[in-house]
């Protein structure tokens, strides 16, 4: 947590003038997960270190935590702001028209439960997506690029022949996200956050998280989540009085990862430079477009700001093994967004050295992920795989310097 680093900095301080040495040393600008955008005002900084507080804040029973629910707190699932673990894993229910699981046990399976209360089981003959935790960090810039740009690249019938459409999530905004909030309206908007595009706003996400990932209530969604197998827990269960979280800890925490940073990239080295060239010669960069741009916004550390994600933001057929079949919104159970690339060289610090990659974590390095590409990213794949081995080596150097 930034306060962390803080303190961190501070004690160091502290025990430069104690004993002459520093102990320990702050993490340099662009290396970590949780630094705040450059330029913010003093007043959103403030406004930053109180959201940080709240998304590491770990909620018990008395305080608002379930009935039923996932985890404790936002940084339990995305550690460090990173990716998450396949631990902290939802696994959302399918949805499609001859399963019944939405009915259910709503989107998701919320397998912990507080006395008194049961938690919900898989039945038999339901399909499911495993979804691992995406990192947080940028989604403020990734909210700010404006739409128009994000649709310029769609191309859903693919007239352009190069075998990738790229389509857009159109969808209504959940009815309590105010017209006037980013990613709010009325009608169907641009989707851009989670692993499908399925939701338009960073405040519907937060919103949903806390209510259904940690049975949490807010003014947005003030009625508790219960386990639809067995009906109303007994009062015992939750006693915190609805709604459980103050109106400003939730705008604290939407404001708090509007606000985060992306780590910066590595050096440029020379073989470096060719794996870039080679992503973009091979196909890559027409999914994981290097660089976007914001527009105008009310918060200058967003506006008019390079956005270097790699990715379109649009949803892509990834072929019979990356299927879930599960839909959400508009994308089909084949379709999933381009995954951002950004801050990939530093997940494995994060995550005891592992990495968790795609969707469901499946792949643990770089080069697994793209050897599972298929649908749309076959012919890019292929390419990959028939590369030279020392540019199979650079492609792969950048990749994981990003
Ligand atoms: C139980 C684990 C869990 C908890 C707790 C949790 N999340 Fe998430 N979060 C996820 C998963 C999984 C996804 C992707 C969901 C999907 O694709 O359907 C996600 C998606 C997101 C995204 C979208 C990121 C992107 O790039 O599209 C944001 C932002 C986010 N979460 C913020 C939060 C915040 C803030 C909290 C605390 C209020 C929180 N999450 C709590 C698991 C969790
Ligand atoms: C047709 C669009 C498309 C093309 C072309 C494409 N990708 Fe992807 N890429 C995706 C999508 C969509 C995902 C998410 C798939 C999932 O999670 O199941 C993804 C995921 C990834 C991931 C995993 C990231 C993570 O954090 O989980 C990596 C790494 C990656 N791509 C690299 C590449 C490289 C390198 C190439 C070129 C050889 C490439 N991709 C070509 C669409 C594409």
């Amino acid at each position: 947590m930034t306060v962390r680093f803080v303190l961190t900095a501070f004690s160091a301080v502290l025990m430069l003038a104690a004993c002459g040495e520093i102990g320990t040393e702050a993490p340099a600008d662009g290396e970590t997960l949780d630094a705040p955008l450059p330029g913010l005002t003093p007043e959103e900084l403030a406004a930053f270190l109180k959201g940080d507080e709240q998304f590491g804040f770990a909620f018990s029973p008395v305080l608002g935590l379930g009935p039923i629910f996932n985890n404790v707190s936002c940084a339990s699932c995305h550690s460090g702001d990173g990716r998450g673990r396949p631990e902290n894993a939802l696994t959302r229910f399918s949805r499609s028209a001859t399963d019944p699981a939405l009915d259910i046990g709503g989107p998701q399976l919320q397998d912990k439960a507080l006395p008194g209360a049961t938690p919900e089981t898989l039945l038999a003959g339901v399909l499911t997506s495993l979804r691992l935790p995406p990192p947080v960090f940028g989604t403020g810039l990734i909210g700010a690029i404006p739409a128009a740009s994000i649709l310029a690249n769609a191309d859903p019938n693919d007239q352009d022949g190069d075998g990738i459409s790229g389509r857009a999530n159109m969808v209504v905004p959940a009815a309590f996200v105010p017209l006037d909030e980013p990613g709010g309206g009325s009608g169907p908007q641009l989707g851009r956050f989670s692993r499908k595009a399925q939701v338009t706003s960073l405040l519907q996400q937060i919103t949903e998280a806390y209510h259904q990932d940690m049975g949490v209530t807010s003014d947005f969604l003030p009625v508790e989540n219960v386990n639809p197998q067995v009906g109303t827990p007994t009062e015992t269960a939750d006693l915190a009085v609805d709604p459980e979280l103050p109106l400003a800890d939730l705008r604290a925490v939407v404001h708090y990862v509007r606000l985060l940073a992306p780590p910066a990239p590595g050096q440029d080295t020379p073989q470096r430079q060719l794996g870039e060239d080679l992503f973009a010669q091979i196909g890559c960069a027409r999914c994981h477009i290097p660089v976007m741009q914001t527009g105008s916004n009310i918060i200058q550390a967003l506006a008019f700001k390079p956005v270097p994600l790699y990715s379109d933001l649009l949803l892509h057929d990834m072929g019979d093994a990356l299927a879930d079949n599960r839909p959400d919104g508009q994308a089909t159970g084949r379709e999933w967004k381009t995954t951002p690339l950004w801050g990939l060289r530093l997940i494995r610090q994060f995550l005891n050295g592992q990495a968790f990659l795609l969707h469901d974590g499946s792949a643990g390095s770089v080069e697994e992920a793209i050897i599972r590409h298929g649908g749309e990213a076959q012919v890019a794949r292929d390419a990959f795989v028939n590369l030279s081995a020392d540019d199979r080596a650079a492609l792969l150097d950048f990749v994981e310097s990003r």
